[in-house]
């Protein structure tokens, strides 16, 4: 088969991808407890931008102590974590594809007795999964947290980012404004439950000025109560009013979990008709994820105009050369779907492979 489409590249605001294929936000927990670049973060984005993704999201990126979803994620709440990300980012560049990073805040979705700080959210609901009951941000609160986006997206600029992706997707905190499920809120941000998120879109804009936005959403949360697929269509018109250039769609929160990594049995591309619905609704390029297995697939995704950009995340953990092998018609080494990467539901410290001693 050629791959005609999915080879195609793609320019965003100045940025080029060589290539339709991305390697998607990927938490590992390989970073220093201060959320520092350490080696095996860099070798292993090295391999993976050697293994011919066009872009590659590095994180999810914490944008402050409170908002740490686990306990060694990267950070980006000091000038001090630009020297290692820059040259983490200089290395995936040299290797051919984009860097790009993913920002976030946990919002309820994380404890305290691992962050060392209160759990803030939209209202004072608990996450169904972790339980633990959070302060609801007033107004001061929600600038701060708004602004430390905005510092980390300016630290991501400096460090040589190419892409800011903001990730408002799976219940964290961005996701939880935007949901009726978890926002009770009975003011302006309560009315209005893009708002908290249009405004970090702009403010991030303003900081950063050209520097192309991607907003990662649930295109469904899959909970009762919660945003459906055709909220989100709606939803995503406001991000990108408010300045989104790319629409990255997967799906679910913590309280439909099946949905954020979704095992084969779910379905092959199964979340890929919330990506092309939500492409039919906006004017930007839109990203689709989650169970999509093969460059032929991807290929077929592109060409269809189902999506514009294919993330393959779990099949790239097994094989870091994936794209390059699937390109030249080469067997890959074969993602079990057996969860082992899912080290958090594991009591695992940090992500591992069966299929990659090297991870
Ligand atoms: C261990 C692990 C960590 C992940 N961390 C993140 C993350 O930090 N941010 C995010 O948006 N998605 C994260 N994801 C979801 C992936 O980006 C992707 O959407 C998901 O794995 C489905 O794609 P796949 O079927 O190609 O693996 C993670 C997935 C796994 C398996």
């Amino acid at each position: 088969m050629e791959l005609r489409s999915v080879l195609k590249p793609l320019d965003i605001k100045g940025t080029r991808l060589r290539n339709r294929i991305v390697f998607p936000a990927f938490q590992a927990n390989y970073a220093t407890r201060d959320g520092f670049v350490t080696e095996r973060i860099t070798r292993l984005y090295e391999k993976l931008a050697q293994g011919g993704n066009g872009m590659i999201i590095v994180g999810r990126i914490a944008v402050s102590d409170d908002g740490a979803p686990n306990t060694n994620p990267l950070r980006l709440n000091s000038d001090e974590h630009i020297p290692g990300l820059n040259e983490l980012f200089s290395i995936i560049k040299k290797r051919g594809a984009a860097p790009a990073v993913q920002l976030m805040h946990a919002g309820r979705q994380t404890v305290s007795a691992m962050t060392g700080h209160p759990v803030v959210a939209a209202s004072a609901i608990p996450c169904p999964v972790l339980k633990e009951m959070p302060i609801e941000l007033d107004t001061e609160g929600i600038k701060r947290i708004q602004d430390d986006f905005t510092s980390a997206a300016g630290r991501a600029k400096k460090a040589g980012a190419e892409l800011i992706e903001l990730h408002g997707a799976f219940g964290y905190l961005i996701g939880g404004f935007l949901s009726p499920y978890s926002n009770k809120r009975d003011d302006e941000y309560g009315n209005d439950k893009s708002l908290f998120f249009t405004e970090i879109i702009e403010k991030v804009r303003r900081k950063t000025g050209d520097i192309p936005i991607s907003c990662r959403i649930s295109g469904d949360e899959f909970v009762d109560g919660g945003l459906k697929f055709e909220d989100m269509r709606q939803v995503s018109q406001k991000l990108v009013e408010a300045g989104a250039d790319v629409i990255s769609v997967s799906a679910g929160t913590y309280a439909s979990m099946e949905h954020m990594a979704p095992t084969i049995s779910m379905g092959i591309g199964l979340h890929v008709y919330l990506a092309k619905g939500i492409r039919d609704s906006v004017d930007v390029p839109v990203i689709c994820s989650d169970n999509i297995r093969t460059i032929e697939n991807a290929n077929e995704i592109v060409s269809e105009n189902k999506a514009d950009l294919v993330a393959i995340c779990r099949p790239q953990v097994a094989d870091h050369f994936f794209v390059k092998k699937s390109i030249r018609g080469e067997p890959v080494v074969e993602c079990l779907d057996c969860g082992s990467c899912l080290y958090f539901l594991k009591g695992e410290t940090s992500v591992s492979c069966p299929q990659n001693p090297e991870i």
